[in-house]
């Protein structure tokens, strides 16, 4: 991406030779104008034909054209929900707001739509064995992924403050899982070069063809919208493959002319883990790692390997960046919960990341904004339940729906019933 030069879409390869920078898929931009229009993609709605029964491959031309059918690995993805969510627009304070929920993906997380899209070239390259560090959800959506195909997963976790959902998977799809006694930006160095000495494929956001998956979700959004664009996306940002993809696919539908302008992307980071969010007060001119901690682990995250990519996408979407603390991230799925939708932490930066944009004047209210729900609400049940019982070190919740106990008697639970406290709706 900053140098130019080209590889061949079969050669191993992470980063330019020359250069050092991270790589795009590069399509063509003539076979793409001639051979797309919105209703290519509308008439696959509904469809049960594999591959396009995907929300990630039902837009193949624009992912991978030249990839057969059969080769691709698929659950299949995508295909999540936007939901129209009133009162938390007027929580956060905008008139319109949607949030789209990639927790609804096969394994939980929208790393399924990247993994579709990885694990499918592994296949083409005819690679046994593919890996990745991770703070979870990768490594589940990898394990899954790499079983469906008959392939070897292997997954390097940190060696704390893994959330029991997502490791669970991964133990229970089969994958070869490690504990690493480092944190995730040093457990994903560890796995490149391990893979490198020993021929494995890498499965994290550094690999173009996750990516190619993951723009999928832009599409989607605007297909739901009955190709609209919307004024904002909101998108919680850790290792920033998500911000990366997003720009991607936005500049590619604009450039064949599906849309005819861009949304403006807003990345959320928590205050412990917010690289991007500093560079941001920069400038953008370059990033210093940081130490991360945060209660919402998917994105503990210091030292972002996409951060170029991201800056990229920052500036075709004249985008913004935001902080927000453990506290207001808590608080605000809490909302998403409640509402019977459900979250992981992590997710909830993009609704408190509304909220705070608004304040800011950054979002106006009259304008329509998508936010994007990034993971399921049982990946991380450890921080429900701490939430709600008030044991989660550093918080209050102020949403605590309180688990009572009662002795096995109509009476006892009469008198429960009869004195709880309303709830606010
Ligand atoms: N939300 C969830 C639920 C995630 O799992 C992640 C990343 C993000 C947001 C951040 O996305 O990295 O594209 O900026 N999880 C990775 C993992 C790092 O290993 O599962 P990003």
């Amino acid at each position: 991406m900053d140098c130019g030069r080209q590889y061949p879409v079969d050669q191993i390869i992470y980063s330019c030779e020359t250069c050092g920078g991270l790589l795009d898929v590069q399509h063509d931009p003539e076979y793409l104008k001639k051979t797309i229009t919105s209703d290519l993609f509308d008439k696959r709605l509904g469809t049960y034909e594999a591959p396009y029964n995907s929300g990630v491959w039902r837009y193949k031309e624009m992912i991978y054209p030249d990839v057969p059918n059969d080769m691709v690995v698929s659950r299949p993805e995508g295909n999540t929900n936007l939901y129209r969510t009133p009162k938390l627009a007027a929580w956060a304070g905008v008139e319109t707001l949607y949030l789209k929920h990639e927790g609804e993906n096969p394994t939980g997380s929208f790393k399924d739509r990247g993994m579709t899209g990885g694990v499918t070239q592994a296949k083409v390259l005819g690679i046994e064995r593919v890996a990745c560090a991770s703070t979870g959800n990768t490594s589940a959506s990898l394990a899954a992924y790499a079983a469906w195909a008959g392939l070897e997963g292997i997954v390097f976790f940190q060696n704390k403050q893994i959330a029991m959902g997502k490791l669970a998977q991964a133990i229970a799809y089969g994958a070869t899982g490690i504990q690493v006694d480092a944190d995730f930006d040093r457990n994903l160095e560890l796995v490149r070069q391990v893979a490198e000495h020993l021929g494995i494929y890498v499965l994290n956001s550094i690999n173009p063809f996750r990516l190619e998956g993951q723009k999928t979700i832009m599409i989607e959004i605007i297909q739901q919208l009955r190709w609209q664009v919307p004024d904002w996306i909101v998108v919680p940002g850790g290792n920033l493959g998500n911000t990366s993809a997003f720009g991607k696919g936005l500049h590619e539908l604009y450039e064949i002319g599906i849309i005819d302008h861009m949304p403006r992307i807003a990345v959320i980071q928590a205050e412990g883990a917010n690289p991007l969010y500093r560079s941001y007060l920069n400038g953008l001119t370059s990033m210093e790692p940081v130490h991360a901690e945060t209660v919402a682990t998917a994105i503990k995250i210091g030292n972002p390997v996409n951060f170029k990519k991201a800056v990229r996408t920052l500036k075709w979407t004249n985008g913004v960046v935001e902080e927000v603390s453990d506290q207001e991230i808590m608080d605000a799925k809490a909302l998403i919960d409640r509402q019977g939708l459900g979250c992981e932490p992590a997710s909830a930066c993009s609704l408190v990341g509304v909220q705070k944009l608004v304040r800011k004047g950054i979002i106006k209210p009259h304008e329509t904004v998508v936010g994007i729900l990034t993971g399921h609400v049982l990946k991380d049940a450890d921080a429900v339940l701490q939430y709600h019982s008030d044991t989660l070190e550093g918080i209050h919740p102020r949403y605590a729906n309180k688990l009572y106990q009662s002795e096995a008697t109509i009476e006892a639970l009469s008198s429960i019933l009869e004195t709880k406290e309303a709830e606010p709706a």
